[in-house]
């Protein structure tokens, strides 16, 4: 009898075992993007030094979670051509070259926009100039990487913040025609690559209606659009689920694909007159503006991990119309949150910590998908 028992619980210790080596398994190989795979893309903007593979756990941690890759600024016009007659591409072959390696989804970012220009461009004043230039960069760098870039934000933040159009150096050169030119000229360059439309807080009602009214003018002036990127630079509390989803209806009302392109949720203080964002902008530090320099209370960490659980749990309701989820940066350590709208903050807007360990916020998003759907 005693050998009976004796045996009973020896057998019952080695199938505990196994189940938790299991569980432990499942633990180090589960993943965002393989979590994700049947409902979108998950994706991450990576730095220079990312794309350069210089840090094997940062690397490794960016091919084990994510399945779609964007340039965070090396394919902006003042890197990627930088004087006139000149392209640079040493770091878009490398970002391209390190896509297809790790079998990722591919996006370039971006094409036209007005911030993070060459000073060559900054002096074009002229509107042939203008059109020429455009033109010339849109094709160069289109017809360069046809075939092996997904899609591609053709024009970025052209809107201002209720819904008219940006004054920008495009604008004032070209006129409202530039936004159909420059689809034009992506789609002639290569037909098959999905073309969007990228800008932030376009899930608000005002800036909504004018990204509404801009798609609609692209493809009435004859311009492919494929999808709209709203960029998704959050708060805690704000924007509201209802204005989301609201925003993830309207765009698919007009047939194309929805992509959050830039996600990150900030958990800081924000000064009173700021809103969106626009790397322009920059206000004075003090402790009340960065509450927490060395580490993020738990309370905190549970709110975080609560918003970001609502907001998948809202994307994958929407799985249909959406095409991508990108965060922008891989980490708390590399987030540009750290510098703007003050310098030198301390923010934790990202999945994982700037020890690249998992946080909260990872563990509610991973949790969503836990049981079969
Ligand atoms: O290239 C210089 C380098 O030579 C110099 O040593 C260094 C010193 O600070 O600065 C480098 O430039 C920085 C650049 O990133 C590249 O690292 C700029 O100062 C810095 O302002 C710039 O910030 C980027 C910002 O766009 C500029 O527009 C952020 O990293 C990037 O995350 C941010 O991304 C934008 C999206 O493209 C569009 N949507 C909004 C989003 C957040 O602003």
């Amino acid at each position: 009898m005693r050998l009976f028992n004796y045996s009973l619980l020896l057998l019952s210790l080695i199938i505990l075992s196994g189940c938790n080596a299991k569980k432990e398994k499942e633990k180090n190989t589960a993943s965002l993007s393989d979590r994700y795979k049947n409902d979108f893309y998950i994706g991450t903007a990576l730095s220079a030094d990312q794309i350069e593979e210089k840090n094997p756990a940062v690397d490794s941690l960016i091919k084990k979670e994510f399945n779609a890759i964007t340039a965070e600024n090396i394919m902006k016009s003042m890197f990627i051509h930088p004087f006139k007659d000149q392209y640079d591409f040493t770091l878009s072959d490398k970002f391209i070259a390190y896509g297809e390696k790790n079998k990722m989804f591919i996006h370039g970012h971006t094409l036209i926009w007005h911030s993070q220009l060459a000073p060559w461009m900054q002096k074009i004043k002229d509107s042939t100039e203008m059109k020429a230039f455009m033109k010339d960069h849109i094709t160069t760098i289109v017809t360069k990487y046809k075939g092996r870039v997904d899609s591609w934000d053709v024009v970025n933040e052209a809107l201002n913040e209720d819904g008219s159009l940006r004054k920008s150096i495009f604008l004032n050169t070209l006129g409202e025609r530039y936004l159909v030119d420059a689809f034009k000229f992506a789609a002639a360059a290569d037909p098959k690559v999905d073309l969007y439309y990228n800008d932030y807080n376009n899930e608000e009602p005002a800036k909504r209606e004018g990204n509404i009214n801009l798609i609609k003018k692209i493809k009435a002036g004859g311009g492919k659009i494929d999808g709209v990127g709203i960029q998704a630079h959050w708060k805690l509390q704000h924007p509201s689920l209802e204005e989301i989803e609201k925003s993830i209806l309207a765009y698919s009302a007009l047939g194309i694909k929805v992509a959050f392109t830039e996600l990150d949720i900030s958990v800081l203080p924000n000064p009173k007159d700021l809103n969106g964002a626009d790397v322009n902008q920059n206000f004075e530090s003090n402790a009340k503006m960065n509450p927490y320099p060395q580490t993020l209370p738990d309370s905190v960490q549970v709110k975080l991990a609560e918003r970001y659980a609502s907001i998948f749990k809202l994307f994958l309701k929407h799985k249909d119309k959406i095409s991508r989820v990108t965060f922008w940066g891989v980490h708390d350590g590399q987030s540009w949150l750290n510098d703007w709208p003050i310098k030198g903050r301390t923010n934790y807007p990202l999945l994982f910590d700037k020890n690249l360990k998992p946080k909260k916020a990872y563990n509610s998003v991973m949790e969503l998908k836990e049981t079969k759907q």
